[in-house]
């Protein structure tokens, strides 16, 4: 029989034990590897403070370890404060018998699989869009020559093939809005952070979506009313609503269907970032709709530009979403299944210091 402590540092892969105050207590040698520390210079110290994770874990690892339950999280970027963050999936498990304890096993993804799948992924989603903006402004020159044109032909045509003319116009009007949308990513300038009343932009983007492409909805509200100011840019935070708004009005039923809007406060909720430092962002928007849910194919994709769901859709409103709020430093998750799907949006605070 092998002893514990020959199994424990023959592990291949980077492995701590916790105690119930989250402090390192055990560590392999491959944990110490992937830290670059000694174990002697670890031992004892906060477990976030080692490790630090692109993701906002704590909430989970905590009731992991109340629910004594065991943990998986895939494709997270943990880093240290020694080194570049890799690309892991992480498990957590109880330690049977030591209530309070718990196991953190990292697997970092070899560079082969992580090379072809995210990060190329990544920067291939970054050329795309950087040449269709090249693109979009190049077309919208002849578009406009030939919108142009075809409404000059219209005017001597006979009324049948007036149709012709009018489906080119219709057509290259398509056109431009797709290409105005993709040309809206080169524009969008950083976040001009102020202190922003979430429920004002909740205000107007549930106004301009009851009068438009939402009219057919009905939009409830579920407001906290004691939620603090936001630091952000409302006007970027109004387009971030107003796209969640309308995907949900677009995945509903042509003739009815029902939002939520909802706000919330949650002081636990944290991000934890790569370079090691810490955020809260306790402001909470939820838009909860009661459609059919995200279309399983493309589940995993819907942040990346171009990946659509919808016949006329672009694929863009997302990656929009997703690039405003990763500008905020702030966070969206989504959960979805038929007849009730949840984007939320976790942003921060107003900085002590600007506080008015
Ligand atoms: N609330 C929702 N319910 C169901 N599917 C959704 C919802 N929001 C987004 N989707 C899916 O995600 C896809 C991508 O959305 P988006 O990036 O806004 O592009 P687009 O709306 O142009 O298709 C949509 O085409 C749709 O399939
Ligand atoms: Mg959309």
């Amino acid at each position: 029989m092998i002893s514990d402590a020959t199994l424990w540092s023959s592990l291949p892969i980077p492995a701590f034990l916790i105690d119930a105050d989250d402090r390192i207590i055990e560590m392999n040698s491959a944990a110490e590897g992937f830290l670059n520390s000694s174990r002697k210079s670890v031992l004892g110290r906060p477990v976030w403070d080692e490790i630090a994770i692109d993701a906002p874990i704590e909430g989970a690892f905590a009731r992991a370890r109340r629910d004594d339950a065991p943990l998986f999280v895939n494709d997270i970027d943990v880093g240290s404060g020694n080194r570049a963050p890799l690309q892991c999936g992480i498990q957590v498990a109880p330690v049977a018998g030591h209530p309070g304890q718990m196991l953190l096993m990292l697997s970092p993804r070899e560079l082969a699989g992580r090379m072809t799948r995210t990060h190329s992924a990544k920067s291939a989603a970054q050329s795309a869009i950087g040449m269709a903006e090249m693109l979009a402004h190049e077309i919208k020159n002849p578009l406009a020559g030939i919108t142009g044109a075809a409404q000059l032909l219209s005017m001597n045509l006979v009324p049948e093939d007036m149709e012709l003319t009018d489906l080119i116009v219709g057509e290259c009007r398509r056109i431009v809005k797709l290409l105005e949308q993709v040309e809206q990513f080169g524009n969008l300038s950083e976040p001009d952070f102020h202190p922003v009343n979430l429920h004002d932009v909740l205000d107007r983007a549930r106004r301009s979506a009851a009068l438009g492409f939402g009219a057919h909805m009905t939009i409830t509200e579920d407001y906290d009313p004691s939620l603090p100011m936001a630091w952000g840019d409302a006007d970027q935070l109004l387009q971030v609503v107003l796209n969640l708004l309308k995907n949900a009005s677009e995945a509903a039923d042509s003739t009815h269907g029902t939002i939520k809007i909802r706000t919330f406060y949650e002081h636990s909720f944290r991000l934890r970032r790569s370079d090691g430092t810490g955020k809260t962002l306790p402001l909470q928007i939820e838009i909860i709709d009661d459609g059919p849910g995200l279309p399983p194919a493309i589940r995993d994709d819907i942040f990346d530009p171009f990946v659509s769901g919808r016949e006329n859709g672009t694929g863009l409103g997302l990656a929009l979403v997703s690039k405003i709020i990763s500008d905020h430093n702030g966070w969206i998750s989504v959960s979805s299944a038929p007849g009730r799907t949840v984007f939320r949006l976790s942003l921060s605070r107003v900085p002590r210091e600007t506080k008015t």
